[in-house]
């Protein structure tokens, strides 16, 4: 990955409890441009970060996840492609706000995260309060957040965190390829869907908007 001009690997010591250099700067150091960024957490061999950025070329992507050898196949394929507006980030999505200042981020796509469903792992669930308040950190006002899992239970605990803090629900469909067949947005499939789809195992997808003014709080609560 080394060779690759698109991939961002800062060691532990950049990030941990210290901004990273380029937090507040992806429009005028990375990107070179004020278009809009989109991030996509747990991106896996980043289907999405390759797709999107060739579908949308006035926008910016980075893919985010801590297994180098995954990110190394969509780093690999945007960089052959020569796509300019596609980065990769190598880190745990927890360091996060080290990266990113406030309103930096316009979208944020969450793709087939590990449901982590367990009693009390809710501050690992990636659509959950703890990740939630994190990404208000960054994301403009009001920014759309999409999670598309296989887990059924997990977007239901989604779509009740989102209810009891009364965000705006975009979209909610809990098969959606029968239910928005044809969507091209919906219809890039990544490594995992194309697992779960083998087994016929229906793919949920879920929009909404986070506003920045009020802290999230768990269903719980
Ligand atoms: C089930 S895989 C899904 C990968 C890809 N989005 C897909 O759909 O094929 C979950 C991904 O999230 C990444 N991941 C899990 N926890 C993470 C964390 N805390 N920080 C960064 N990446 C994480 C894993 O390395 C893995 O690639």
């Amino acid at each position: 990955m080394k060779g690759y001009n698109n991939v961002i690997e800062p060691p532990f010591s950049d990030v941990f409890r210290k901004d990273h250099m380029l937090k507040g700067k992806w429009h005028s150091e990375w990107f070179k441009n004020n278009n809009p960024i989109i991030l996509e957490l747990g991106c896996g061999k980043g289907e999405y970060t390759v797709a999107l950025s060739e579908q949308f070329p006035l926008k910016n992507f980075i893919g985010i996840d801590i297994k180098g050898a995954r990110i190394w196949k969509g780093a690999k394929e945007s960089f052959q492609k020569k796509l300019p507006n596609a980065a990769f980030l190598r880190t745990r999505i927890e360091f996060i706000a080290s990266f990113f200042a406030q309103g930096e981020v316009d979208e944020i796509w969450i793709t087939f995260p590990d449901p982590q469903l367990k009693t009390k792992r809710e501050k690992k669930r990636l659509p959950g309060p703890t990740f939630l308040n994190l990404y208000r950190s960054f994301l403009k006002d009001r920014g759309i957040v999409h999670l598309k899992t296989d887990s059924r239970d997990l977007h239901e605990y989604a779509l009740s965190v989102v209810r009891k803090n009364n965000l705006e629900i975009i979209t909610s469909v809990t098969d959606l390829y029968n239910e928005m067949p044809g969507d091209p947005l919906l219809t890039i499939r990544t490594y995992y869907e194309d697992k779960f789809l083998s087994k016929n195992i229906p793919i949920t997808y879920l929009s909404f908007r986070l506003g920045n003014e009020k802290e999230i709080i768990s269903q719980e609560e």
